[in-house]
C-alpha cells in the first residue's frame, strides 16, 4: 500500500499469544487486556532499549470492545472497566512515549472474540480510529463472507486513507480464503491495499507451528518474493521469543526465519519479565539489520536436504547476502556441514566479510573457493551476514 508506511516491516508488541482474550481484571488484574498492560508494555518498549532499535507500535489485539456499541451514536467503545480513560488517552500516552498505537477491528458482524465488528460501519468506524489517534489497524476475518474480503479490504483501506491520518493497514487478507479454502492468489491486490497481510494460520507457542509457517512459506517462494518490498510485506504472524512453548534455540530459528522473510517482528511477549536470552535475541543487532534491509526482499529458498534448507537473502551494499540454515530435524546431535562458500551463495570473486549472527562473532574473509565448516543443531538455525568487499 503506497501510503509512505512499511517502508521496512513494521516492529513493536501485540498482545494476542501471550495475553488472548483475558478479560477478567478483577482476579487477573495483572495479566488482562486493559490500559494497563498496554502502558506497562509502552514503558518496557521506552526504557528498555526497544524503541531505539525499531520496535514503535504497541498493538492492543482482540477484546478490548464493550460488547455493545455506543446505542445513540452506533460508535465503537472500550470495555469501561478495563479502558475507564478511552483509546484516546491511551494513545496519548503511547505517543507521548514517542511509540505509536494499534489496535484490532474485524469485517465482519463480530471479532473472533465475538466482539462488535466493523461490517456496515467501515467508514464511520475509519473516522473512530483517527480521531483517537490510531496508527496501526490490524483488521481481521472473522464473522466475514470470505468471498467479501476483496471488495470489505480495498474499501476500508480507502476510508483510513480518506481519515488523512497515516494508519499502517495490516489485514488478515488473503488469511480469511485460506479458512474457507478458497485459493486467492492475487497478491497484487492484496499489496495494493495493505501494508502487510496474513496469509497463514496463526502461530502458536510451538516449534510445530513455526516449522508449519516456515514450510508454507517455503512451497510458494516464488510466488511470495515478487510481493514483498517497501510498502508491503507478508505477516507469517508474531515473534514468539521469550514465552513458554519454544526453546532458546527454536526461538532464534523463527527470528532469523523471520528476518529472511522481511517479516514483521512483531513480539507477543511479557516485556515485564523478559528473559535474559530472549532480550538479547531480540535486539541482536545483526538479524534486525537484515529484517530491516531497505530492499525488502524475501529470501530465495535454494535447497532442503534430509530436512536441513537453505535461505538466502540479498541486502545492502549491494551484492551483501544473509545466509541462513534451517533445521527442521527434531534429533541427534545436528548437522555437520562443510561447502564451499560459493556454493552456498556467496560467489562474487571480490569476496565477504562473514558474521555469524547469534554469537555476533565475525569468521572474516571468504572468497567464493573458502570452505565454510558448520553444525546446524536440531530444532535450530545458523546464520550468517557476508558483506561485500569492495
Ligand atoms: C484471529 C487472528 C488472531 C487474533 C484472534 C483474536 O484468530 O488470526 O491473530 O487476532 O483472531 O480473536
Amino acid at each position: 500500500l503506497d501510503n509512505g508506511l512499511a517502508l521496512t516491516p513494521p516492529m513493536g508488541w501485540l498482545s494476542w499469544t501471550r495475553f488472548g482474550c483475558n478479560t477478567d481484571c478483577v482476579t487477573d488484574p495483572d495479566f488482562c487486556i486493559s490500559e494497563k498492560l498496554i502502558m506497562q508494555m509502552a514503558d518496557r518498549l521506552s526504557n528498555d532499549g526497544f524503541k531505539e532499535l525499531g520496535y514503535e507500535y504497541v498493538c492492543i489485539d482482540d477484546c478490548w470492545l464493550a460488547t455493545k456499541r455506543d446505542p445513540s451514536t452506533q460508535q465503537l467503545q472500550p470495555d469501561k472497566n478495563r479502558f475507564p480513560h478511552g483509546i484516546k488517552y491511551l494513545a496519548d500516552y503511547v505517543h507521548s512515549k514517542g511509540l505509536k498505537l494499534g489496535i484490532y477491528e474485524d469485517f465482519g458482524t463480530k471479532t473472533c472474540a465475538g466482539y462488535p465488528g466493523s461490517e456496515f460501519y467501515l467508514q464511520q468506524d475509519a473516522n473512530t480510529f483517527a480521531e483517537w489517534g490510531i496508527d496501526l489497524l490490524k483488521f481481521d476475518t472473522c464473522y466475514s463472507d470470505s468471498h467479501d474480503n476483496k471488495y470489505g479490504y480495498p474499501a476500508m483501506s480507502m476510508y483510513l486513507n480518506q481519515t488523512g491520518r497515516p494508519i499502517l493497514f495490516s489485514c488478515e487478507w488473503p488469511y480469511g480464503e485460506l479458512q474457507q479454502n478458497l485459493t486467492h492468489d492475487d497478491y497484487g491486490e492484496v499489496r495494493q491495499y495493505c501494508n502487510i497481510w496474513r496469509n497463514f494460520w496463526d502461530v502458536g507457542d510451538s516449534f510445530e507451528s513455526v516449522k508449519s509457517i516456515v514450510k508454507y512459506y517455503g512451497t510458494n517462494n516464488n510466488l511470495f518474493q515478487k510481493y514483498s518490498g517497501p510498502g508491503g510485506f507478508f505477516d507469517p504472524d508474531m515473534i514468539l521469543a521469550g514465552g513458554f512453548g519454544m526453546s532458546h534455540y527454536q526461538q532464534r530459528a523463527q527470528m532469523a526465519m523471520w528476518a529472511m522473510f522481511s517479516a514483521p517482528l512483531i513480539m507477543s511477549n511479557d516485556l515485564r519479565d523478559l528473559p535474559i536470552e530472549a532480550r538479547n535475541l531480540l535486539t541482536n543487532q545483526y538479524i534486525i539489520a537484515v529484517d530491516q534491509d531497505p530492499m525488502g526482499t524475501m529470501a530465495t529458498k535454494v535447497w532442503e536436504f534430509n530436512g536441513l534448507q537453505l535461505w538466502v537473502k540479498p541486502i545492502l551494499p549491494k551484492g551483501s547476502l544473509a545466509i541462513v540454515f534451517f533445521n527442521t530435524n527434531n534429533f541427534g546431535s545436528g548437522t555437520p556441514l562443510s561447502s564451499a562458500a560459493g556454493d552456498i551463495g556467496m560467489s562474487d570473486a571480490r569476496g565477504y566479510n562473514v558474521t555469524e549472527v547469534f554469537t555476533s562473532t565475525n569468521l572474516g574473509l571468504f572468497k567464493p573457493s573458502s570452505k565454510l565448516n558448520i553444525r546446524v543443531n536440531p530444532d535450530d538455525a545458523y546464520m550468517i551476514v557476508c558483506y561485500i568487499l569492495s
